[in-house]
Protein backbone atom coordinates (compact mmCIF):
# COMPACT_ATOMS: atom_id res chain seq x y z
CA UNK A 1 0.00 0.00 0.00
CA UNK A 2 2.60 2.45 1.10
CA UNK A 3 4.78 1.53 -1.98
CA UNK A 4 1.33 2.44 -4.23
CA UNK A 5 0.65 5.38 -2.99
CA UNK A 6 4.89 6.49 -3.53
CA UNK A 7 4.35 5.32 -6.97
CA UNK A 8 1.38 7.74 -7.59
CA UNK A 9 2.99 10.43 -5.83
CA UNK A 10 6.46 9.86 -8.27
CA UNK A 11 4.00 9.64 -10.81
CA UNK A 12 2.71 12.91 -10.19
CA UNK A 13 5.44 14.77 -9.58
CA UNK A 14 7.51 13.50 -12.87
CA UNK A 15 4.53 14.42 -14.67
CA UNK A 16 3.60 17.55 -13.21
CA UNK A 17 3.08 20.44 -14.51
CA UNK A 18 1.99 18.47 -18.07
CA UNK A 19 -0.64 16.27 -16.53
CA UNK A 20 -3.56 17.87 -14.94
CA UNK A 21 -2.82 16.52 -11.59
CA UNK A 22 -0.08 18.74 -9.61
CA UNK A 23 2.30 17.63 -7.09
CA UNK A 24 0.36 18.81 -3.71
CA UNK A 25 -3.08 17.44 -4.87
CA UNK A 26 -2.76 14.77 -2.40
CA UNK A 27 -3.29 18.11 0.08
CA UNK A 28 -6.99 16.70 0.09
CA UNK A 29 -7.76 20.91 -0.55
CA UNK A 30 -9.82 20.38 -3.72
CA UNK A 31 -8.88 23.62 -5.27
CA UNK A 32 -5.17 23.09 -6.86
CA UNK A 33 -5.72 23.46 -10.45
CA UNK A 34 -2.53 23.61 -12.45
CA UNK A 35 -4.81 24.35 -16.01
CA UNK A 36 -4.49 28.34 -14.46
CA UNK A 37 -0.90 27.48 -14.65
CA UNK A 38 0.23 29.92 -17.67
CA UNK A 39 -0.34 33.66 -17.03
CA UNK A 40 -2.98 34.71 -19.82
CA UNK A 41 -3.98 38.28 -21.32
CA UNK A 42 -6.64 40.29 -19.75
CA UNK A 43 -8.51 43.07 -20.13
CA UNK A 44 -10.87 44.47 -17.50
CA UNK A 45 -13.02 46.89 -19.05
CA UNK A 46 -14.61 49.87 -17.86
CA UNK A 47 -13.97 49.96 -13.72
CA UNK A 48 -13.17 52.49 -11.66
CA UNK A 49 -9.48 51.99 -10.90
CA UNK A 50 -8.20 52.75 -7.60
CA UNK A 51 -4.73 54.20 -6.55
CA UNK A 52 -3.41 55.23 -3.50
CA UNK A 53 -3.36 58.76 -5.09
CA UNK A 54 -6.28 58.94 -7.37
CA UNK A 55 -9.07 57.10 -8.85
CA UNK A 56 -10.39 57.12 -12.11
CA UNK A 57 -12.53 54.62 -15.00
CA UNK A 58 -10.19 52.79 -17.29
CA UNK A 59 -9.45 49.50 -18.73
CA UNK A 60 -6.53 47.34 -17.51
CA UNK A 61 -4.69 45.51 -19.87
CA UNK A 62 -2.09 42.31 -18.31
CA UNK A 63 0.09 40.37 -20.48
CA UNK A 64 2.48 37.95 -19.46
CA UNK A 65 1.79 38.63 -15.52
CA UNK A 66 2.80 42.48 -16.05
CA UNK A 67 -0.21 45.26 -16.19
CA UNK A 68 0.86 46.88 -19.70
CA UNK A 69 -1.63 49.67 -19.66
CA UNK A 70 -4.19 51.69 -17.82
CA UNK A 71 -6.61 53.80 -20.13
CA UNK A 72 -9.67 54.16 -21.39
CA UNK A 73 -10.70 52.00 -24.41
CA UNK A 74 -7.91 49.87 -24.94
CA UNK A 75 -8.22 47.61 -28.26
CA UNK A 76 -7.36 44.02 -28.00
CA UNK A 77 -7.00 41.44 -30.44
CA UNK A 78 -8.77 38.30 -30.55
CA UNK A 79 -8.02 35.68 -27.68
CA UNK A 80 -7.26 38.04 -24.75
CA UNK A 81 -9.80 37.42 -22.06
CA UNK A 82 -12.11 40.48 -21.02
CA UNK A 83 -13.73 40.85 -17.58
CA UNK A 84 -16.55 43.51 -17.60
CA UNK A 85 -15.68 45.50 -14.34
CA UNK A 86 -18.11 48.23 -15.05
CA UNK A 87 -19.29 49.59 -11.52
CA UNK A 88 -16.98 47.89 -10.31
CA UNK A 89 -13.32 48.63 -8.27
CA UNK A 90 -10.45 47.23 -9.63
CA UNK A 91 -7.65 47.66 -7.40
CA UNK A 92 -4.55 46.22 -6.57
CA UNK A 93 -4.55 43.24 -4.80
CA UNK A 94 -4.18 43.42 -0.68
CA UNK A 95 -0.80 42.73 1.37
CA UNK A 96 -0.93 41.31 4.64
CA UNK A 97 2.34 42.16 6.46
CA UNK A 98 1.61 39.58 9.05
CA UNK A 99 0.93 36.43 9.04
CA UNK A 100 2.43 33.39 10.41
CA UNK A 101 1.64 29.76 7.95
CA UNK A 102 3.25 26.51 8.71
CA UNK A 103 4.94 28.12 12.05
CA UNK A 104 6.45 25.95 15.46
CA UNK A 105 4.46 27.52 18.13
CA UNK A 106 3.25 26.55 21.81
CA UNK A 107 3.70 23.03 20.96
CA UNK A 108 2.04 22.42 17.74
CA UNK A 109 1.84 24.26 14.04
CA UNK A 110 -0.60 26.40 13.03
CA UNK A 111 -3.11 24.71 10.62
CA UNK A 112 -2.68 26.71 7.83
CA UNK A 113 0.64 25.81 6.06
CA UNK A 114 1.97 27.79 2.88
CA UNK A 115 -0.55 26.72 0.59
CA UNK A 116 -3.50 26.50 2.41
CA UNK A 117 -3.17 30.16 3.75
CA UNK A 118 -2.57 31.32 0.51
CA UNK A 119 -5.32 30.05 -1.00
CA UNK A 120 -7.59 31.64 1.55
CA UNK A 121 -5.93 34.60 1.24
CA UNK A 122 -6.11 34.79 -2.58
CA UNK A 123 -10.02 34.07 -2.55
CA UNK A 124 -10.54 37.13 0.44
CA UNK A 125 -8.07 39.29 -2.61
CA UNK A 126 -4.82 39.64 -0.93
CA UNK A 127 -2.38 38.62 -3.05
CA UNK A 128 0.95 39.26 -1.47
CA UNK A 129 1.84 38.60 2.40
CA UNK A 130 5.18 38.83 4.48
CA UNK A 131 5.54 35.78 7.03
CA UNK A 132 7.97 35.64 9.85
CA UNK A 133 10.67 33.46 9.71
CA UNK A 134 11.16 31.77 12.94
CA UNK A 135 14.95 30.99 13.79
CA UNK A 136 15.77 27.41 14.81
CA UNK A 137 17.58 27.51 18.09
CA UNK A 138 18.58 31.08 17.46
CA UNK A 139 20.29 30.69 13.88
CA UNK A 140 18.76 32.81 11.63
CA UNK A 141 20.25 30.85 8.41
CA UNK A 142 18.74 27.55 9.95
CA UNK A 143 15.50 29.10 10.16
CA UNK A 144 15.69 30.58 6.69
CA UNK A 145 16.40 27.46 4.99
CA UNK A 146 13.46 25.58 7.07
CA UNK A 147 10.81 28.55 5.79
CA UNK A 148 12.58 28.08 1.78
CA UNK A 149 11.21 24.44 2.46
CA UNK A 150 7.90 25.65 3.62
CA UNK A 151 7.47 27.87 1.35
CA UNK A 152 7.67 25.74 -1.86
CA UNK A 153 3.93 25.38 -1.66
CA UNK A 154 3.33 29.00 -2.11
CA UNK A 155 0.73 29.88 -4.75
CA UNK A 156 1.16 33.55 -4.46
CA UNK A 157 3.92 35.77 -3.90
CA UNK A 158 5.72 36.60 -0.39
CA UNK A 159 8.19 37.79 1.43
CA UNK A 160 9.65 37.32 5.06
CA UNK A 161 10.26 39.08 8.01
CA UNK A 162 13.09 37.16 10.56
CA UNK A 163 12.64 37.22 14.51
CA UNK A 164 15.68 37.50 16.18
CA UNK A 165 15.31 35.47 19.87
CA UNK A 166 18.85 35.46 20.89
CA UNK A 167 22.59 36.99 20.25
CA UNK A 168 25.69 36.01 20.20
CA UNK A 169 28.61 36.70 17.74
CA UNK A 170 27.21 34.87 14.70
CA UNK A 171 23.50 36.08 14.91
CA UNK A 172 24.68 39.93 13.54
CA UNK A 173 26.73 38.43 10.94
CA UNK A 174 23.72 36.44 9.96
CA UNK A 175 21.34 39.42 10.52
CA UNK A 176 24.13 40.86 7.67
CA UNK A 177 23.23 37.82 5.06
CA UNK A 178 19.86 37.91 5.35
CA UNK A 179 19.56 41.50 4.52
CA UNK A 180 22.45 41.92 1.87
CA UNK A 181 21.71 37.96 0.03
CA UNK A 182 18.75 37.01 1.04
CA UNK A 183 15.91 39.79 0.37
CA UNK A 184 15.07 40.28 4.12
CA UNK A 185 14.66 44.03 5.29
CA UNK A 186 12.79 43.89 8.40
CA UNK A 187 13.48 41.78 12.26
CA UNK A 188 10.87 40.99 14.52
CA UNK A 189 12.07 41.44 18.32
CA UNK A 190 9.56 39.83 20.95
CA UNK A 191 9.38 41.39 24.34
CA UNK A 192 6.52 38.65 25.12
CA UNK A 193 6.73 34.86 25.20
CA UNK A 194 8.69 35.14 28.97
CA UNK A 195 10.71 31.22 28.44
CA UNK A 196 10.77 31.37 24.58
CA UNK A 197 10.71 33.93 21.89
CA UNK A 198 11.17 36.61 24.91
CA UNK A 199 14.34 39.14 24.70
CA UNK A 200 15.63 41.17 27.55
CA UNK A 201 16.25 45.31 26.74
CA UNK A 202 20.11 43.88 26.24
CA UNK A 203 18.93 41.78 23.21
CA UNK A 204 17.07 44.68 21.74
CA UNK A 205 19.09 47.55 22.16
CA UNK A 206 22.05 45.63 20.14
CA UNK A 207 19.36 44.56 17.50
CA UNK A 208 17.81 48.21 17.30
CA UNK A 209 21.91 49.37 16.74
CA UNK A 210 22.21 46.50 14.05
CA UNK A 211 18.99 47.05 12.07
CA UNK A 212 20.30 51.05 11.78
CA UNK A 213 23.46 50.11 10.25
CA UNK A 214 22.00 47.53 7.77
CA UNK A 215 19.02 49.91 6.99
CA UNK A 216 16.15 47.00 8.36
CA UNK A 217 13.48 47.94 10.23
CA UNK A 218 13.37 46.84 12.95
CA UNK A 219 9.69 45.51 14.45
CA UNK A 220 8.45 45.16 18.01
CA UNK A 221 6.10 42.11 19.77
CA UNK A 222 5.24 45.12 22.50
CA UNK A 223 4.30 43.65 25.96
CA UNK A 224 5.58 43.24 29.16
CA UNK A 225 6.56 39.78 29.40
CA UNK A 226 7.72 39.45 32.82
CA UNK A 227 4.73 40.81 33.96
CA UNK A 228 2.65 38.47 31.33
CA UNK A 229 4.10 35.60 33.42
CA UNK A 230 3.10 37.29 37.02
CA UNK A 231 -0.39 38.50 35.50
CA UNK A 232 -0.77 34.45 34.66
CA UNK A 233 0.43 33.46 37.70
CA UNK A 234 -1.90 35.50 39.70
CA UNK A 235 -4.95 33.95 37.96
CA UNK A 236 -4.18 30.35 38.26
CA UNK A 237 -4.09 31.52 42.09
CA UNK A 238 -7.57 32.93 41.79
CA UNK A 239 -8.34 29.41 40.42
CA UNK A 240 -8.89 31.24 36.96
CA UNK A 241 -8.34 28.47 34.37
CA UNK A 242 -10.43 29.17 31.15
CA UNK A 243 -9.83 31.57 28.21
CA UNK A 244 -10.93 34.53 29.86
CA UNK A 245 -7.48 34.32 31.70
CA UNK A 246 -5.64 35.33 29.06
CA UNK A 247 -6.92 38.56 28.73
CA UNK A 248 -6.66 39.21 32.53
CA UNK A 249 -3.37 38.46 32.78
CA UNK A 250 -2.59 41.13 29.98
CA UNK A 251 -4.22 43.93 30.59
CA UNK A 252 -3.50 46.89 28.16
CA UNK A 253 -1.31 48.80 30.84
CA UNK A 254 1.58 45.94 29.77
CA UNK A 255 1.29 46.74 26.30
CA UNK A 256 1.91 50.26 26.76
CA UNK A 257 4.95 49.83 29.25
CA UNK A 258 6.37 47.60 26.22
CA UNK A 259 5.09 49.71 23.64
CA UNK A 260 6.90 52.67 25.60
CA UNK A 261 10.00 51.33 26.45
CA UNK A 262 10.58 50.05 22.39
CA UNK A 263 9.97 53.50 21.70
CA UNK A 264 12.05 55.51 23.74
CA UNK A 265 15.33 52.80 22.93
CA UNK A 266 14.93 53.07 19.49
CA UNK A 267 14.59 57.17 20.23
CA UNK A 268 17.96 56.63 21.97
CA UNK A 269 19.08 54.42 19.10
CA UNK A 270 18.04 56.94 16.33
CA UNK A 271 16.21 54.53 14.14
CA UNK A 272 13.02 53.72 12.79
CA UNK A 273 10.15 50.99 14.46
CA UNK A 274 7.73 49.48 13.87
CA UNK A 275 5.09 48.02 16.69
CA UNK A 276 3.38 45.11 15.26
CA UNK A 277 -0.28 44.65 16.28
CA UNK A 278 -1.13 47.20 18.26
CA UNK A 279 -4.01 45.99 20.35
CA UNK A 280 -4.67 48.22 22.98
CA UNK A 281 -5.29 52.28 23.22
CA UNK A 282 -2.41 52.70 25.65
CA UNK A 283 0.00 51.28 23.67
CA UNK A 284 -1.61 53.41 20.07
CA UNK A 285 -1.08 56.90 22.42
CA UNK A 286 2.26 56.15 22.86
CA UNK A 287 2.58 55.74 19.13
CA UNK A 288 0.84 58.95 18.36
CA UNK A 289 2.72 60.70 21.36
CA UNK A 290 5.76 59.73 19.34
CA UNK A 291 4.57 60.68 16.21
CA UNK A 292 3.61 63.82 17.00
CA UNK A 293 7.46 64.34 18.17
CA UNK A 294 8.44 63.42 14.93
CA UNK A 295 10.16 60.06 15.26
CA UNK A 296 10.06 57.66 13.01
CA UNK A 297 7.49 54.97 14.70
CA UNK A 298 4.72 52.65 13.25
CA UNK A 299 1.75 51.25 14.50
CA UNK A 300 0.90 47.94 12.81
CA UNK A 301 -3.39 47.84 13.48
CA UNK A 302 -4.62 44.08 13.04
CA UNK A 303 -8.20 43.05 11.84
CA UNK A 304 -8.93 41.63 14.84
CA UNK A 305 -8.05 44.29 16.86
CA UNK A 306 -10.69 46.40 14.50
CA UNK A 307 -13.47 43.51 14.68
CA UNK A 308 -13.18 41.69 17.69
CA UNK A 309 -13.17 42.51 21.67
CA UNK A 310 -12.60 40.18 24.77
CA UNK A 311 -16.17 39.64 26.19
CA UNK A 312 -16.74 36.25 24.12
CA UNK A 313 -13.70 35.14 26.58
CA UNK A 314 -16.35 35.15 29.57
CA UNK A 315 -19.23 33.27 27.55
CA UNK A 316 -19.28 29.62 29.69
CA UNK A 317 -20.39 28.36 25.97
CA UNK A 318 -17.14 29.39 24.63
CA UNK A 319 -13.81 27.02 25.27
CA UNK A 320 -10.00 28.02 24.52
CA UNK A 321 -10.29 30.28 21.11
CA UNK A 322 -9.10 33.60 22.53
CA UNK A 323 -8.72 36.76 19.99
CA UNK A 324 -4.58 37.12 19.24
CA UNK A 325 -3.92 39.04 22.05
CA UNK A 326 -6.13 40.95 24.47
CA UNK A 327 -8.54 42.64 21.50
CA UNK A 328 -9.97 46.09 22.94
CA UNK A 329 -11.35 47.48 19.45
CA UNK A 330 -8.09 49.57 19.53
CA UNK A 331 -9.12 51.38 16.11
CA UNK A 332 -11.90 53.10 17.85
CA UNK A 333 -9.78 54.90 20.09
CA UNK A 334 -8.21 57.10 18.50
CA UNK A 335 -8.16 59.76 15.72
CA UNK A 336 -4.68 59.28 15.22
CA UNK A 337 -2.78 58.87 11.67
CA UNK A 338 -1.50 55.11 12.13
CA UNK A 339 -4.80 53.66 11.72
CA UNK A 340 -4.58 55.61 8.37
CA UNK A 341 -0.88 55.50 7.08
CA UNK A 342 -0.31 51.80 8.01
CA UNK A 343 -0.92 48.75 6.49
CA UNK A 344 -3.59 46.67 8.15
CA UNK A 345 -2.31 43.66 8.92
CA UNK A 346 -3.85 39.98 10.21
CA UNK A 347 -0.99 38.11 12.46
CA UNK A 348 -3.23 35.10 10.77
CA UNK A 349 -2.01 32.14 13.38
CA UNK A 350 -4.37 29.63 12.86
CA UNK A 351 -5.47 26.49 14.76
CA UNK A 352 -8.53 24.83 14.69
CA UNK A 353 -10.22 23.17 17.92
CA UNK A 354 -8.34 20.17 18.49
CA UNK A 355 -4.71 22.40 19.02
CA UNK A 356 -7.15 25.00 20.90
CA UNK A 357 -8.30 22.54 23.26
CA UNK A 358 -4.52 21.80 24.53
CA UNK A 359 -5.39 24.30 27.19
CA UNK A 360 -8.77 23.03 28.05
CA UNK A 361 -7.36 22.95 31.41
CA UNK A 362 -5.02 26.28 31.43
CA UNK A 363 -5.45 29.08 29.30
CA UNK A 364 -1.66 29.33 29.70
CA UNK A 365 -1.39 25.99 26.88
CA UNK A 366 -3.96 27.63 24.35
CA UNK A 367 -2.19 28.09 21.08
CA UNK A 368 -2.26 31.70 20.54
CA UNK A 369 -3.60 33.78 17.21
CA UNK A 370 -6.70 33.96 15.18
CA UNK A 371 -7.29 33.45 11.05
CA UNK A 372 -8.00 36.64 9.14
CA UNK A 373 -6.13 36.60 6.23
CA UNK A 374 -9.13 35.32 3.57
CA UNK A 375 -11.32 38.14 5.48
CA UNK A 376 -8.74 40.82 5.80
CA UNK A 377 -10.44 42.49 2.60
CA UNK A 378 -13.79 42.36 3.21
CA UNK A 379 -13.74 43.19 6.92
CA UNK A 380 -12.00 46.55 6.62
CA UNK A 381 -13.77 47.36 3.60
CA UNK A 382 -17.01 47.34 5.68
CA UNK A 383 -15.63 48.56 8.42
CA UNK A 384 -13.87 51.37 7.55
CA UNK A 385 -14.79 52.28 3.96
CA UNK A 386 -18.45 51.77 4.40
CA UNK A 387 -18.43 53.45 7.17
CA UNK A 388 -17.00 56.42 5.91
CA UNK A 389 -13.91 56.52 7.73
CA UNK A 390 -10.99 56.11 4.84
CA UNK A 391 -11.73 56.34 0.91
CA UNK A 392 -11.04 53.74 -1.51
CA UNK A 393 -8.21 55.11 -1.62
CA UNK A 394 -6.74 55.24 1.40
CA UNK A 395 -7.72 51.86 1.12
CA UNK A 396 -5.42 50.09 -1.12
CA UNK A 397 -2.01 51.96 0.90
CA UNK A 398 0.47 49.68 1.35
CA UNK A 399 3.84 48.27 3.21
CA UNK A 400 6.88 49.11 0.99
CA UNK A 401 6.55 47.45 -1.81
CA UNK A 402 5.62 50.06 -4.10
CA UNK A 403 5.18 50.35 -7.40
CA UNK A 404 5.82 47.05 -8.00
CA UNK A 405 2.58 45.59 -5.71
CA UNK A 406 0.09 47.57 -4.36
CA UNK A 407 -1.10 49.56 -7.67
CA UNK A 408 -2.28 49.32 -11.16
CA UNK A 409 0.04 51.09 -13.09
CA UNK A 410 2.10 49.70 -16.31
CA UNK A 411 4.71 47.83 -15.06
CA UNK A 412 3.61 46.59 -11.60
CA UNK A 413 2.87 43.16 -11.03
CA UNK A 414 -0.47 41.88 -12.25
CA UNK A 415 -2.18 41.73 -8.84
CA UNK A 416 -5.40 42.45 -9.33
CA UNK A 417 -8.98 42.22 -7.49
CA UNK A 418 -12.50 43.29 -8.82
CA UNK A 419 -14.36 44.23 -6.33
CA UNK A 420 -18.19 44.83 -5.94
CA UNK A 421 -19.41 47.38 -3.43
CA UNK A 422 -23.04 46.52 -4.24
CA UNK A 423 -22.58 42.93 -3.34
CA UNK A 424 -22.22 41.55 0.59
CA UNK A 425 -20.12 38.88 2.20
CA UNK A 426 -20.65 35.68 4.45
CA UNK A 427 -17.80 34.84 6.62
CA UNK A 428 -18.51 30.79 7.67
CA UNK A 429 -15.93 28.19 8.59
CA UNK A 430 -18.34 25.98 6.54
CA UNK A 431 -17.26 27.95 3.03
CA UNK A 432 -14.01 29.65 3.79
CA UNK A 433 -10.75 28.16 2.21
CA UNK A 434 -8.58 27.79 5.63
CA UNK A 435 -7.69 24.43 7.39
CA UNK A 436 -8.85 25.27 10.47
CA UNK A 437 -12.75 23.67 11.39
CA UNK A 438 -13.48 27.30 12.95
CA UNK A 439 -13.46 31.14 12.03
CA UNK A 440 -13.39 33.55 14.87
CA UNK A 441 -15.57 35.81 12.42
CA UNK A 442 -18.37 32.79 12.04
CA UNK A 443 -21.16 34.59 10.96
CA UNK A 444 -19.97 37.98 10.04
CA UNK A 445 -21.77 39.81 6.65
CA UNK A 446 -21.09 43.06 5.49
CA UNK A 447 -20.86 44.90 2.11
CA UNK A 448 -18.43 44.46 -0.58
CA UNK A 449 -16.69 41.82 -2.03
CA UNK A 450 -14.08 40.61 -3.97
CA UNK A 451 -15.35 38.78 -7.33
CA UNK A 452 -12.23 37.95 -8.90
CA UNK A 453 -8.52 38.27 -7.94
CA UNK A 454 -5.94 38.19 -10.30
CA UNK A 455 -2.31 36.88 -9.14
CA UNK A 456 0.28 37.11 -11.10
CA UNK A 457 -1.88 37.49 -14.02
CA UNK A 458 -3.37 35.02 -13.80
CA UNK A 459 -7.15 34.29 -12.64
CA UNK A 460 -7.20 32.25 -9.67
CA UNK A 461 -10.77 33.13 -7.71
CA UNK A 462 -13.67 33.97 -9.90
CA UNK A 463 -17.56 32.63 -9.33
CA UNK A 464 -16.86 31.96 -5.72
CA UNK A 465 -13.75 29.43 -7.39
CA UNK A 466 -10.07 29.32 -6.94
CA UNK A 467 -7.73 27.58 -9.05
CA UNK A 468 -4.38 27.68 -7.33
CA UNK A 469 -1.22 26.55 -8.31
CA UNK A 470 1.61 25.18 -5.32
CA UNK A 471 4.62 26.34 -6.85
CA UNK A 472 3.28 29.10 -8.90
CA UNK A 473 4.09 31.62 -5.83
CA UNK A 474 7.48 33.90 -5.66
CA UNK A 475 9.73 34.84 -3.08
CA UNK A 476 9.67 39.17 -3.30
CA UNK A 477 13.11 40.10 -1.75
CA UNK A 478 12.42 43.42 -0.01
CA UNK A 479 15.63 46.31 -0.07
CA UNK A 480 16.90 47.80 2.97
CA UNK A 481 16.94 51.47 3.65
CA UNK A 482 13.15 52.59 3.31
CA UNK A 483 11.92 55.67 3.38
CA UNK A 484 11.86 55.64 6.96
CA UNK A 485 15.69 56.05 6.73
CA UNK A 486 15.33 59.45 5.09
CA UNK A 487 16.82 62.04 7.40
CA UNK A 488 18.71 59.32 9.91
CA UNK A 489 22.27 60.57 8.98
CA UNK A 490 21.40 63.99 9.54
CA UNK A 491 19.77 63.46 12.55
CA UNK A 492 22.61 61.73 14.08
CA UNK A 493 25.02 64.66 12.67
CA UNK A 494 22.57 67.08 14.74
CA UNK A 495 22.98 64.76 17.71
CA UNK A 496 26.73 64.75 17.54
CA UNK A 497 27.24 68.52 16.92
CA UNK A 498 25.06 68.90 20.24
CA UNK A 499 27.21 67.14 22.30
CA UNK A 500 29.63 69.66 22.07
CA UNK A 501 31.96 67.38 23.64
CA UNK A 502 35.03 65.70 24.18
CA UNK A 503 35.86 69.03 25.85
CA UNK A 504 39.61 69.28 25.75
CA UNK A 505 40.75 70.37 29.01
CA UNK A 506 44.34 71.11 30.24
O1 LIG B 1 -0.16 35.54 19.41
C1 LIG B 1 -0.34 35.72 18.23
N1 LIG B 1 -1.35 36.38 17.78
N2 LIG B 1 0.49 35.28 17.29
C2 LIG B 1 1.67 34.58 17.61
C3 LIG B 1 2.89 35.24 17.15
C4 LIG B 1 2.91 36.74 17.38
O2 LIG B 1 2.87 37.48 16.43
O3 LIG B 1 3.04 37.16 18.51
ZN1 LIG C 1 3.71 39.13 17.97
ZN1 LIG D 1 2.34 37.63 14.75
Amino acid sequence: MVHLRSLILLLTITLWPFSGLCQFCDSGLGYCNSESALPSKILIKGGTVVNADHQEVADVYVEDGIIVAVRPNIKVADGVRVLDAKGKFVMPGGIDPHTHLAMEFMGTETIDNFFSGQAAALAGGTTMHIDFVIPVNGSLSKGFEAYVEKSKLSCMDYGFHMAITKWDDIVPKEMEIMVNEKGINSFKFFLAYKGSLMISDELLLEGLKKCKSLGALAMVHAENGDAVFEGQRRMIELGITGPEGHALSRPPVLEGEATARAIRLAAFVNTPLYVVHVMSSDAMEEIARAQKSGQKVIGEPVVSGLILDDSVLWDPDFVCHEPSNKSIRAWESTSSSIIYWSSKGTDHCTFNSTQKSLGIDDFRKIPNGVNGLEERMHLVWDTMVESGQISATDYVRLFNIYPRKGAILAGSDADIIIFNPNSTFQISAHSHHSRSDTNVYEGRSGKGKVEVTIAGGRIVWENEELKVVPGSGRYISMPPFNYLYHGINKADANYLTSLKAPVNRI
